[in-house]
Protein backbone atom coordinates (compact mmCIF):
# COMPACT_ATOMS: atom_id res chain seq x y z
CA UNK A 1 0.00 0.00 0.00
CA UNK A 2 2.24 2.79 -1.16
CA UNK A 3 1.73 6.12 0.60
CA UNK A 4 0.91 9.33 -2.16
CA UNK A 5 2.04 12.12 -0.64
CA UNK A 6 1.12 15.24 -2.34
CA UNK A 7 2.70 17.03 -4.67
CA UNK A 8 2.51 20.34 -2.67
CA UNK A 9 4.17 18.08 -0.42
CA UNK A 10 7.51 18.21 -2.34
CA UNK A 11 7.51 22.00 -2.43
CA UNK A 12 9.89 23.89 -0.63
CA UNK A 13 8.66 27.25 -1.41
CA UNK A 14 8.48 28.96 2.06
CA UNK A 15 5.48 31.16 2.52
CA UNK A 16 7.98 34.50 3.34
CA UNK A 17 5.20 37.21 3.63
CA UNK A 18 5.04 37.49 7.08
CA UNK A 19 6.61 40.87 8.18
CA UNK A 20 9.21 41.65 10.65
CA UNK A 21 8.38 44.03 13.52
CA UNK A 22 9.61 47.04 11.98
CA UNK A 23 6.94 46.94 9.59
CA UNK A 24 4.45 44.89 11.45
CA UNK A 25 0.96 45.51 10.58
CA UNK A 26 -2.30 44.82 9.74
CA UNK A 27 -1.68 42.79 6.47
CA UNK A 28 -3.37 40.21 4.14
CA UNK A 29 -1.41 37.16 2.96
CA UNK A 30 -2.27 34.23 0.35
CA UNK A 31 -1.47 30.95 1.76
CA UNK A 32 -1.92 28.02 -0.39
CA UNK A 33 -3.69 24.97 1.35
CA UNK A 34 -3.17 21.46 -0.54
CA UNK A 35 -5.49 18.13 0.36
CA UNK A 36 -5.93 15.20 -1.29
CA UNK A 37 -8.82 15.04 0.60
CA UNK A 38 -10.33 18.23 -0.64
CA UNK A 39 -8.76 17.41 -3.77
CA UNK A 40 -8.28 20.52 -5.55
CA UNK A 41 -5.43 22.56 -3.53
CA UNK A 42 -7.21 25.45 -1.76
CA UNK A 43 -6.43 28.79 -1.43
CA UNK A 44 -6.36 30.43 1.85
CA UNK A 45 -6.72 34.79 3.32
CA UNK A 46 -4.55 34.62 6.14
CA UNK A 47 -5.04 37.94 7.73
CA UNK A 48 -2.33 38.83 10.04
CA UNK A 49 -3.39 39.37 13.62
CA UNK A 50 -1.72 42.36 15.33
CA UNK A 51 -0.21 39.56 18.08
CA UNK A 52 1.10 37.27 15.89
CA UNK A 53 4.84 36.78 15.82
CA UNK A 54 7.11 37.93 12.82
CA UNK A 55 8.39 34.39 11.93
CA UNK A 56 8.25 32.21 8.59
CA UNK A 57 6.18 29.68 7.96
CA UNK A 58 6.08 27.15 4.90
CA UNK A 59 3.20 26.64 2.62
CA UNK A 60 0.64 24.59 4.91
CA UNK A 61 0.00 20.91 3.47
CA UNK A 62 -3.39 19.08 5.23
CA UNK A 63 -4.48 15.90 5.04
CA UNK A 64 -2.22 14.28 2.38
CA UNK A 65 -2.57 10.74 4.19
CA UNK A 66 -4.88 9.15 2.35
CA UNK A 67 -8.48 6.78 4.20
CA UNK A 68 -6.67 3.44 4.33
CA UNK A 69 -3.26 4.18 5.95
CA UNK A 70 -6.12 6.57 8.39
CA UNK A 71 -7.19 2.99 8.91
CA UNK A 72 -3.89 1.39 9.51
CA UNK A 73 -4.26 3.48 13.07
CA UNK A 74 -7.66 2.49 13.89
CA UNK A 75 -6.49 -1.21 14.07
CA UNK A 76 -3.06 -0.80 16.05
CA UNK A 77 -5.44 0.29 18.52
CA UNK A 78 -5.18 -2.77 20.90
CA UNK A 79 -1.13 -3.18 19.38
CA UNK A 80 -0.81 -0.06 20.94
CA UNK A 81 -2.47 -0.61 23.89
CA UNK A 82 0.21 -3.55 24.64
CA UNK A 83 3.08 -1.79 23.16
CA UNK A 84 3.32 1.28 23.40
CA UNK A 85 0.99 2.51 26.80
CA UNK A 86 3.59 0.25 28.41
CA UNK A 87 6.70 2.55 27.66
CA UNK A 88 4.53 5.62 30.02
CA UNK A 89 5.63 5.37 34.06
CA UNK A 90 2.69 5.27 36.38
CA UNK A 91 2.30 8.21 38.05
CA UNK A 92 2.74 7.21 41.46
CA UNK A 93 6.17 5.73 40.45
CA UNK A 94 7.07 9.49 38.76
CA UNK A 95 9.27 12.13 39.84
CA UNK A 96 8.01 15.55 40.42
CA UNK A 97 9.60 18.46 39.85
CA UNK A 98 9.39 19.19 43.86
CA UNK A 99 11.63 16.32 43.99
CA UNK A 100 14.91 18.55 42.87
CA UNK A 101 13.85 21.83 44.11
CA UNK A 102 13.74 23.40 47.86
CA UNK A 103 10.98 22.70 49.74
CA UNK A 104 8.89 26.13 50.26
CA UNK A 105 7.53 24.36 53.41
CA UNK A 106 10.41 23.34 55.35
CA UNK A 107 12.33 25.37 57.66
CA UNK A 108 15.68 24.64 55.52
CA UNK A 109 13.95 26.88 52.68
CA UNK A 110 16.22 30.19 52.58
CA UNK A 111 19.66 27.81 53.29
CA UNK A 112 18.91 25.66 49.81
CA UNK A 113 17.64 28.20 47.72
CA UNK A 114 21.18 30.29 49.24
CA UNK A 115 22.74 27.24 48.20
CA UNK A 116 21.58 26.77 44.89
CA UNK A 117 22.22 29.92 44.03
CA UNK A 118 25.65 29.82 45.25
CA UNK A 119 25.98 26.72 43.14
CA UNK A 120 24.84 28.75 40.10
CA UNK A 121 26.89 31.54 40.28
CA UNK A 122 29.90 29.19 38.82
CA UNK A 123 28.15 28.46 35.76
CA UNK A 124 28.70 30.79 32.69
CA UNK A 125 26.19 32.94 30.51
CA UNK A 126 26.38 30.97 27.64
CA UNK A 127 25.33 27.67 29.45
CA UNK A 128 22.70 29.84 31.03
CA UNK A 129 21.17 30.66 27.36
CA UNK A 130 21.34 27.45 26.01
CA UNK A 131 19.42 26.03 29.12
CA UNK A 132 16.76 28.72 29.36
CA UNK A 133 16.05 27.77 25.02
CA UNK A 134 15.54 23.99 26.20
CA UNK A 135 13.59 24.94 29.06
CA UNK A 136 11.41 27.38 26.71
CA UNK A 137 11.30 24.46 24.43
CA UNK A 138 9.48 22.19 27.08
CA UNK A 139 7.23 25.57 27.94
CA UNK A 140 6.05 25.39 24.63
CA UNK A 141 4.18 21.85 25.36
CA UNK A 142 0.70 23.13 24.85
CA UNK A 143 1.45 23.35 20.91
CA UNK A 144 3.16 19.66 20.82
CA UNK A 145 -0.37 18.23 22.40
CA UNK A 146 -1.93 20.39 19.66
CA UNK A 147 0.31 18.81 16.87
CA UNK A 148 -0.41 15.65 18.08
CA UNK A 149 -3.94 15.67 17.63
CA UNK A 150 -3.78 17.27 14.31
CA UNK A 151 -2.91 13.86 13.33
CA UNK A 152 -5.66 11.70 11.35
CA UNK A 153 -6.30 8.49 12.86
CA UNK A 154 -4.81 9.06 16.35
CA UNK A 155 -6.14 12.12 17.55
CA UNK A 156 -8.11 12.81 20.97
CA UNK A 157 -10.94 13.44 19.15
CA UNK A 158 -13.02 14.05 22.31
CA UNK A 159 -10.31 15.49 24.81
CA UNK A 160 -11.06 12.26 26.95
CA UNK A 161 -10.92 9.49 24.53
CA UNK A 162 -10.38 6.33 25.74
CA UNK A 163 -8.17 4.68 22.27
CA UNK A 164 -4.66 3.37 22.79
CA UNK A 165 -3.16 6.72 20.74
CA UNK A 166 -5.20 9.48 22.57
CA UNK A 167 -4.38 7.87 25.90
CA UNK A 168 -0.94 7.80 24.95
CA UNK A 169 -0.61 11.60 23.77
CA UNK A 170 -2.81 12.82 27.11
CA UNK A 171 -0.12 11.16 29.46
CA UNK A 172 2.95 11.66 26.83
CA UNK A 173 1.75 15.24 27.88
CA UNK A 174 1.51 14.86 31.53
CA UNK A 175 4.96 13.60 31.97
CA UNK A 176 6.72 16.35 29.72
CA UNK A 177 4.73 18.81 31.28
CA UNK A 178 6.82 18.39 34.27
CA UNK A 179 9.83 18.96 32.30
CA UNK A 180 9.16 22.54 31.53
CA UNK A 181 8.29 23.05 35.07
CA UNK A 182 11.24 21.81 36.59
CA UNK A 183 13.47 24.07 34.59
CA UNK A 184 11.01 26.87 34.91
CA UNK A 185 11.43 26.89 38.93
CA UNK A 186 15.11 26.09 38.83
CA UNK A 187 16.19 28.93 36.50
CA UNK A 188 13.63 31.04 38.62
CA UNK A 189 15.27 30.46 41.88
CA UNK A 190 18.89 30.89 40.78
CA UNK A 191 18.63 34.44 39.77
CA UNK A 192 20.48 34.45 37.32
CA UNK A 193 18.07 35.24 34.34
CA UNK A 194 15.65 37.24 33.46
CA UNK A 195 12.42 35.97 33.94
CA UNK A 196 9.60 38.15 32.54
CA UNK A 197 11.58 38.23 29.33
CA UNK A 198 11.51 34.41 29.49
CA UNK A 199 8.02 34.67 30.63
CA UNK A 200 7.25 36.95 27.36
CA UNK A 201 8.96 34.74 25.32
CA UNK A 202 7.47 31.26 25.99
CA UNK A 203 4.18 33.57 25.50
CA UNK A 204 5.13 34.58 21.87
CA UNK A 205 6.38 30.56 21.29
CA UNK A 206 3.02 29.36 22.20
CA UNK A 207 1.25 31.85 20.47
CA UNK A 208 2.86 31.55 17.23
CA UNK A 209 2.71 27.07 17.44
CA UNK A 210 5.00 25.25 15.06
CA UNK A 211 5.27 24.10 11.64
CA UNK A 212 6.54 20.83 11.79
CA UNK A 213 4.99 19.94 8.18
CA UNK A 214 3.58 16.65 9.23
CA UNK A 215 0.27 17.41 7.26
CA UNK A 216 -2.13 15.55 9.73
CA UNK A 217 -0.33 12.56 8.95
CA UNK A 218 0.70 10.16 11.76
CA UNK A 219 3.40 8.61 9.59
CA UNK A 220 5.27 12.48 9.14
CA UNK A 221 4.33 12.74 12.70
CA UNK A 222 5.69 9.77 14.36
CA UNK A 223 8.88 10.11 12.20
CA UNK A 224 9.05 13.47 13.76
CA UNK A 225 8.48 13.27 17.83
CA UNK A 226 10.83 9.75 17.00
CA UNK A 227 13.75 12.21 15.81
CA UNK A 228 12.93 14.84 17.90
CA UNK A 229 12.64 12.92 21.01
CA UNK A 230 15.67 11.59 20.36
CA UNK A 231 17.46 14.94 20.34
CA UNK A 232 15.86 16.32 23.36
CA UNK A 233 17.44 13.32 25.32
CA UNK A 234 21.02 14.26 23.58
CA UNK A 235 20.67 18.06 24.41
CA UNK A 236 19.40 17.07 28.15
CA UNK A 237 22.08 14.57 28.93
CA UNK A 238 24.40 17.31 27.15
CA UNK A 239 23.25 19.90 29.82
CA UNK A 240 23.67 17.53 32.43
CA UNK A 241 27.34 17.10 31.52
CA UNK A 242 28.12 20.43 31.31
CA UNK A 243 26.47 21.31 34.56
CA UNK A 244 28.39 18.84 36.28
CA UNK A 245 31.73 20.38 34.46
CA UNK A 246 30.82 23.35 36.23
CA UNK A 247 30.66 21.44 39.43
CA UNK A 248 26.75 21.57 39.62
CA UNK A 249 25.41 18.54 40.35
CA UNK A 250 22.05 18.65 41.51
CA UNK A 251 21.46 20.92 38.34
CA UNK A 252 23.35 17.74 36.10
CA UNK A 253 20.82 15.68 38.18
CA UNK A 254 18.22 17.73 36.87
CA UNK A 255 18.88 17.21 33.14
CA UNK A 256 19.77 13.83 33.20
CA UNK A 257 16.57 12.77 34.62
CA UNK A 258 14.27 14.79 32.49
CA UNK A 259 16.87 13.45 29.11
CA UNK A 260 15.99 9.64 30.75
CA UNK A 261 12.41 10.48 30.12
CA UNK A 262 12.70 11.43 26.69
CA UNK A 263 14.85 8.22 25.61
CA UNK A 264 11.54 6.59 27.09
CA UNK A 265 9.57 8.61 24.59
CA UNK A 266 12.19 7.99 22.21
CA UNK A 267 11.35 4.48 22.62
CA UNK A 268 8.08 4.45 22.36
CA UNK A 269 7.73 6.51 19.00
CA UNK A 270 10.66 4.88 16.86
CA UNK A 271 8.46 1.39 17.97
CA UNK A 272 5.35 2.54 16.10
CA UNK A 273 6.99 4.05 13.30
CA UNK A 274 8.99 0.23 13.41
CA UNK A 275 5.46 -1.06 13.29
CA UNK A 276 4.42 0.90 9.95
CA UNK A 277 7.69 0.10 7.99
CA UNK A 278 6.36 -3.51 8.86
CA UNK A 279 3.04 -2.92 7.58
CA UNK A 280 3.85 -0.33 5.14
CA UNK A 281 7.48 -0.62 4.41
CA UNK A 282 7.07 1.75 0.85
CA UNK A 283 4.62 4.01 2.44
CA UNK A 284 6.25 4.57 5.57
CA UNK A 285 10.11 5.22 3.79
CA UNK A 286 7.93 7.61 1.56
CA UNK A 287 6.98 9.20 4.47
CA UNK A 288 10.73 9.27 6.00
CA UNK A 289 12.19 10.61 3.06
CA UNK A 290 9.53 13.36 2.81
CA UNK A 291 9.98 14.53 6.25
CA UNK A 292 14.12 14.49 5.74
CA UNK A 293 13.86 16.58 2.17
CA UNK A 294 11.44 19.11 4.18
CA UNK A 295 14.44 18.66 7.15
CA UNK A 296 13.78 18.16 10.52
CA UNK A 297 12.53 21.74 12.13
CA UNK A 298 13.01 22.05 15.88
CA UNK A 299 10.12 22.59 17.75
CA UNK A 300 10.62 25.88 19.15
CA UNK A 301 11.96 27.80 15.45
CA UNK A 302 9.35 30.48 15.44
CA UNK A 303 10.89 31.69 19.41
CA UNK A 304 10.68 35.09 19.61
CA UNK A 305 11.27 37.64 22.56
CA UNK A 306 9.72 40.84 21.18
CA UNK A 307 13.86 42.04 20.35
CA UNK A 308 15.99 39.93 19.10
CA UNK A 309 14.38 38.33 15.06
CA UNK A 310 16.93 35.76 14.52
CA UNK A 311 16.33 34.69 18.33
CA UNK A 312 16.66 30.88 17.55
CA UNK A 313 18.75 31.03 15.35
CA UNK A 314 21.12 32.73 18.10
CA UNK A 315 20.02 30.14 20.76
CA UNK A 316 20.93 26.99 17.75
CA UNK A 317 24.33 28.56 17.09
CA UNK A 318 25.36 28.89 21.27
CA UNK A 319 24.14 25.19 21.48
CA UNK A 320 26.51 24.35 18.51
CA UNK A 321 28.83 25.74 19.63
CA UNK A 322 28.40 25.10 23.43
CA UNK A 323 27.69 21.08 21.50
CA UNK A 324 24.63 20.58 23.54
CA UNK A 325 22.75 20.07 19.96
CA UNK A 326 24.77 20.29 16.65
CA UNK A 327 24.27 19.98 13.04
CA UNK A 328 26.71 16.57 13.89
CA UNK A 329 23.84 15.05 16.27
CA UNK A 330 21.47 16.09 13.62
CA UNK A 331 22.94 13.82 11.17
CA UNK A 332 23.72 10.94 13.64
CA UNK A 333 20.05 10.93 14.52
CA UNK A 334 19.06 10.43 11.48
CA UNK A 335 22.01 7.68 10.82
CA UNK A 336 20.68 6.16 14.51
CA UNK A 337 17.15 6.12 13.16
CA UNK A 338 17.70 4.58 10.00
CA UNK A 339 19.89 1.86 11.45
CA UNK A 340 17.15 1.21 14.34
CA UNK A 341 14.18 0.97 11.35
CA UNK A 342 16.60 -1.44 9.00
CA UNK A 343 16.04 0.74 6.23
CA UNK A 344 19.04 -0.16 4.30
CA UNK A 345 17.65 -3.89 4.66
CA UNK A 346 14.06 -3.02 3.66
CA UNK A 347 12.72 -6.34 0.92
CA UNK A 348 10.03 -5.41 -1.60
CA UNK A 349 10.02 -1.93 -1.95
CA UNK A 350 8.38 -0.46 -5.30
CA UNK A 351 11.00 1.31 -7.22
CA UNK A 352 10.01 4.98 -6.14
CA UNK A 353 10.53 3.00 -2.51
CA UNK A 354 13.70 2.32 -3.35
CA UNK A 355 14.65 5.50 -4.43
CA UNK A 356 13.47 7.03 -1.42
CA UNK A 357 15.37 4.35 0.27
CA UNK A 358 18.83 5.29 -1.41
CA UNK A 359 17.80 8.79 -0.49
CA UNK A 360 17.68 8.26 3.12
CA UNK A 361 20.46 5.92 3.97
CA UNK A 362 23.22 7.99 1.98
CA UNK A 363 21.97 11.21 3.18
CA UNK A 364 23.71 11.12 7.13
CA UNK A 365 27.36 11.10 5.20
CA UNK A 366 25.90 13.95 2.99
CA UNK A 367 24.97 16.11 5.30
CA UNK A 368 28.16 15.81 7.47
CA UNK A 369 30.11 16.68 4.51
CA UNK A 370 28.57 19.66 4.50
CA UNK A 371 28.46 20.51 8.13
CA UNK A 372 32.52 20.27 7.58
CA UNK A 373 32.42 22.35 4.52
CA UNK A 374 30.35 25.15 6.46
CA UNK A 375 32.05 25.27 9.32
CA UNK A 376 35.85 25.51 7.47
CA UNK A 377 33.64 28.57 5.94
CA UNK A 378 32.29 29.43 9.16
CA UNK A 379 33.32 33.53 9.70
CA UNK A 380 35.03 35.23 12.97
CA UNK A 381 32.89 34.64 16.03
CA UNK A 382 30.39 37.66 16.91
CA UNK A 383 28.86 38.41 19.75
CA UNK A 384 24.79 38.84 20.25
CA UNK A 385 22.79 40.44 23.28
CA UNK A 386 20.53 37.89 25.00
CA UNK A 387 17.37 39.59 27.07
CA UNK A 388 17.30 36.45 28.43
CA UNK A 389 20.29 37.53 30.66
CA UNK A 390 19.37 40.89 31.40
CA UNK A 391 21.28 42.04 26.99
CA UNK A 392 24.28 40.63 28.26
CA UNK A 393 26.69 39.53 24.85
CA UNK A 394 27.26 36.46 23.99
CA UNK A 395 29.37 34.69 21.49
CA UNK A 396 27.86 32.70 18.46
FE1 LIG B 1 10.63 17.11 27.33
FE1 LIG C 1 9.89 13.83 25.45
Amino acid sequence: MALKLNQMAFQSRKFSSFSLPQSRNLRSHRVFMASTLNSAPREVENVKKPFSPPREVHVQVTHSMPPQQIEIFKSLDDWAEKNILVHLKPVEKCWQPSDFLPDPASEGFDEQVKELRERSKEIPDDYYVVLVGDMITEEALPTYQTMLNTLDGVRDETGASPTSWAIWTRAWTAEENRHGDLLNRYLYLSGRVDMRQIEKTIQYLIGSGMDPRTENSPYLGFIYTSFQERATFISHGNTARLAKEHGDLKLAQICGTIAADEKRHETAYTKIVEKLFEIDPDGTVFALADMMRKKISMPAHLMYDGQDDNLFEHFSSVTQRLGVYTAKDYADILEFLVGRWNVEKLVGLSGEGRKAQDYVCGLAPRIRRLEERAQSRAKQASTVPFSWIFGRQINL
